[in-house]
């Protein structure tokens, strides 16, 4: 069964046991700075008023031809936002800001090794560096607009140069995340056809210098296999002029980027004016097994979404510091760290790094350096952080007037210490609610507007319209105490436009399964289903469970990972915890708690005790786990996501598939042996699953 199908016969009665958390205030100091304090927005943006309430985020960009039509739906459920208007993403994100700001910040670059100096490139420098790359592509490359071109590169800026040039000649880029091996990039190049791969020859990564370009020799062959050749790669160097990669340069077909540049300086480059619909950029989601799903983002519908959001959500300034550290290689890096922000002419800060080398103070070190006063980061590393360095923040003199939390839902534990500790009670906290496919935010609170409330994402955005529905298509009431699928009624001009290749997939994965009818061009009968389980409280605020098909079934009741996880966490040893199905003869599935611990906190049989206990008295005796296994760390995505997939199978005694994408992939062999020999020492003996069961445990958690 593909996972689209296991979504859909997903029924969404999980189980639901949240306790209602209490609401925290923004500071007056904040309140008093923001972009958004009158609430009249609301009034703007109220379904009343869709979809021309959009214009107010179009109208933070230049067009060079304004556009006639707001929402085209003729092509349900294929939209079109701002038709008839025209734009470049380039001109926007840097030419139109040189005039005012010419030599402010646009890109801090942070490298990884603490005494190389930082790199300040200000817009007009951006400008210059965009222009010479997209004269190399467009006449040494031979790209074309609409050509798309992928790129293979870390968090180098490099990157969002290497962007910034493909929007300037309409050409659409790919950029397939740093840590993905060849083979995913080589998969991704096929899947989207290019002729160009972009890459780098070295990186560095917690203190070594990780050879990239090998992975350009594997993509290629696999690219190959699947009947796409690749003309040209173009190696940036992370030291310019010295070549960090064992591997050979191939004659004829590799180019390393400055050496070519010499015959581009200073060439300026006419941007390319674009119809708001043509394809900005291709996001592979971290997806199912199968074809690779690439989510088209568009030009002019993107480009005000981000800016919108940014704006109001991320509270972005001109004059701020903004520093998103998630990875550009994902979609919040491209609408967080670079189209947002550039688009409104900020300082957005990037880091090549972990952001715990050398140690778990580098953050607030950055901060303290650089005066950063946004801050952007994903609870799992909040969660490493708060592990490896509790009292850090504190130690270092910085302040930030807001901070983002994005990715997954936050346990309010963890949120607390992001408040009270990180932003040192100073800072407001969004947490933002969306995905790959979205563009930008779905669900957050606008922070001088709304109480914050650990756990919850919020409200919808401003003009996205949420409902839950349940398995038949009604809707589930906020207050009622009962989760469903979370789905958005409304089209927004940030929704990806299709699957690139794969318009069927796109309507049956997003759209059949409440569609109300297929014929019909009224937005309103297309609503778009998320594929995440979500619980509205009376005061309209979401909290999100986790994907659907994220669920354990514990002899018929529906148990949300992240609610057994929550509850772990509430025990004061625990830093991380993750939940996984275990087939179980008696009640269908049981539940498997894996856990980490605070630094200094010894393993014992206490702790194990205490992890069982609370997610009895929190969720249920139903939910008592089978084993709470302390492991020393968890199997993670590059992206810091936990692969419960793979301890899932380390559980079931079933094959753990490939792991050499993992950030840690030592840890998987290490977890295995001390889970499976306590277990044998239990007599839970292996036992071959069926088809069913294998394929089940093989999808469970469904990254990449
Ligand atoms: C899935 C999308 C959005 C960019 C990064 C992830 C989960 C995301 C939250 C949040 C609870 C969240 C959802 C969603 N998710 N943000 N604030 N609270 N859950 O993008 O890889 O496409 O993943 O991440 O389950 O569907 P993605």
């Amino acid at each position: 069964m593909s996972t689209e199908e296991r979504a859909a016969l997903s029924e969404a009665h999980i189980a639901v046991h949240w306790r209602e958390e209490g609401y925290y205030y923004p500071p007056a100091k904040f309140i008093g700075q923001a972009n958004a304090a009158d609430p009249a927005i609301f009034e703007r943006f109220s379904e009343e008023h869709f979809p021309e309430c959009f214009k107010e985020y179009a109208d933070l960009l230049a067009w060079d031809q304004y556009w006639h039509t707001t929402l085209d739906t003729t092509n349900a459920p294929f939209w079109k936002w701002f038709v008839g208007g025209r734009l470049n993403a380039s001109v926007n994100c840097v030419d139109r800001h040189l005039a005012a700001g010419r030599n402010r910040a646009a890109l801090i670059w942070v490298p990884e090794p603490e005494d190389e100096p930082m790199q300040v490139i200000t817009y007009q420098e951006l400008y210059r560096r965009g222009n010479e790359f997209a004269a190399l592509l467009r006449h040494f490359g031979g790209v074309e607009v609409g050509d798309r071109v992928t790129f293979h590169l870390p968090m180098v800026p490099d990157l969002p140069v290497s962007m910034l040039a493909c929007a300037r000649i309409g050409a659409i880029h790919s950029e397939v995340f740093g840590g993905f091996s060849g083979a995913a990039c080589g998969e991704r190049i096929a899947d989207s056809g290019s002729r160009i791969l972009v890459t780098t020859d070295a990186y560095y990564r917690n203190g070594e210098l990780i050879d990239h370009k090998l992975k350009a020799d594997q993509a290629l062959a696999r690219a190959r296999e699947l009947g796409v050749e690749v003309d040209k790669v173009l190696v940036w160097r992370r030291h310019r002029g010295e070549y960090c990669s064992k591997t050979p340069m191939v004659e004829g077909r590799d180019f390393f980027v400055d050496d070519v540049l010499r015959d581009f300086r200073d060439q300026l480059v006419e941007p390319v004016s674009m119809p708001a619909e043509a394809p900005l950029f291709l996001m592979y989601t971290s997806g199912t097994t199968g074809r690779p799903k690439g989510a088209q983002h568009s030009t002019g519908g993107y480009l005000a979404y981000v800016a919108g959001t940014s704006k109001y959500y991320q509270d972005i300034h001109p004059e701020d510091t903004y520093w998103c550290a998630a990875d550009i290689g994902w979609i919040t890096g491209h609408s967080y760290i670079v189209y947002g922000p550039l688009a409104l002419g900020t300082t957005s800060v990037i880091y090549e790094g972990v952001p715990t080398y050398p140690d778990a103070g580098r953050p607030w070190r950055i901060a303290e350096r650089l005066g950063v006063n946004i801050f952007h980061t994903a609870p799992t590393t909040i969660r490493m952080l708060r592990k490896l360095g509790p009292e850090e923040p504190k130690k270092y003199d910085y302040h930030f007037k807001h901070m983002t939390t994005v990715g997954e839902p936050i346990e309010p534990d963890v949120w607390r210490w992001y408040h009270d500790v990180v932003g040192k009670g100073e800072a407001v906290v969004v947490d933002t609610w969306w995905q790959t496919e979205n563009g930008g935010f779905l669900g957050a609170t606008l922070p001088a507007l709304h109480p914050m409330k650990p756990g919850s994402c919020g409200p919808g955005a401003l003009g996205i319209y949420p409902v839950i529905y349940d398995e038949d298509g009604g809707i589930v009431e906020a207050g009622a105490g009962r989760a469903g699928n979370i789905c958005i009624r409304n089209p927004w001009p940030g929704i990806f436009q299709t699957i690139w290749g794969q318009p069927e997939r796109y309507v049956d994965t997003y759209y059949a399964k409440y569609c109300r009818d297929r014929s019909s061009t009224d937005w309103r009968d297309w609503p778009y289903f998320a594929g995440d389980g979500a619980v509205q409280a009376a005061d309209g605020y979401f909290r999100i469970l986790g994907r659907v098909d994220d669920v354990i079934n514990v002899a018929g009741h529906r148990l949300g990972t992240k609610e057994l996880e929550s509850a772990s966490l509430t025990v004061d040893e625990i830093a991380e915890a993750a939940a996984v199905p275990v087939i179980d003869e008696l009640r269908g599935r049981a539940v498997e708690m894996y856990v980490s611990l605070k630094p200094g906190v010894r393993t014992s049989p206490e702790i194990e005790d205490k992890v069982a206990k609370v997610i009895e008295t929190e969720i249920g005796k139903i939910a008592r786990p089978k084993n709470v296994w302390i492991v020393p760390d968890m199997p993670k995505t590059r992206s810091g996501k936990i692969m419960r997939r793979v301890i899932a199978a380390i559980s079931n005694f079933s094959d753990v598939g490939d792991v050499s994408t993992l950030a840690n992939p030592e840890i998987v062999d290490d977890i295995r042996q001390q889970v499976q020999a306590a277990k044998m020492a239990r007599g839970e003996l292996p036992r071959s699953l069926t088809a069913e069961e294998a394929e089940e445990i093989r999808a469970f958690g469904h990254l990449e």
